[in-house]
């Protein structure tokens, strides 16, 4: 998990930077949270657990340090996050692809994609789910979280 813990270390690093405080106490929890989500939704599922910690570091990570319009944040996540890895040399090509693709469509929730993408999802609305379990969840949010809840039961 040496990879792992040099893009956390430049994540965190970079949240720390973040002058509002609401939005840097959102990133580093958010970040944190889908995390441990994807951690254990990964170990149920039999996935990648480096490759899919790695996506949960970079998911958001436009949303909070360029504080971009949520429209465009998985996108621009994902565009930082080829850079960045592709940079530091330390990952093959197909990694990269694998970890951005699942950052580009994660917020694609209504539809279905690879398992790798389908985990960052669930990990998300899971993560949200245990930030704030009383906000109601429908439609394609509500079916993930049951259907994240079961492959943990499982
Ligand atoms: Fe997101």
């Amino acid at each position: 998990m040496e990879r792992y813990q040099f893009v956390k270390d430049h994540v965190y690093g970079s949240f720390q930077k973040i002058d509002n405080e609401l939005l840097r106490t959102a990133a580093i929890t958010h970040t944190n949270s889908v995390d441990n989500c994807i951690t254990l939704l990964a170990i149920s599922r039999g996935l990648s657990l480096e490759l899919a910690k790695i996506a949960a570091l970079l998911h958001d990570f436009a949303q909070y340090t360029q504080n971009c319009p949520h429209k465009d944040h998985a996108r621009l996540s994902a565009l930082y996050g080829h850079q960045f890895l592709e940079n530091s040399k330390k990952f093959k090509m197909r990694e990269i692809d694998e970890i951005t693709y699942m950052i580009g469509q994660h917020s694609y929730k209504n539809h279905i994609d690879s398992p790798m993408c389908e985990l960052l999802k669930d990990a998300d609305v899971l993560a949200r789910f245990m930030e704030d379990p009383y906000q109601m969840f429908t439609g394609s949010k509500k079916e993930r979280l049951l259907n994240a809840c079961a492959d943990l039961n499982s």
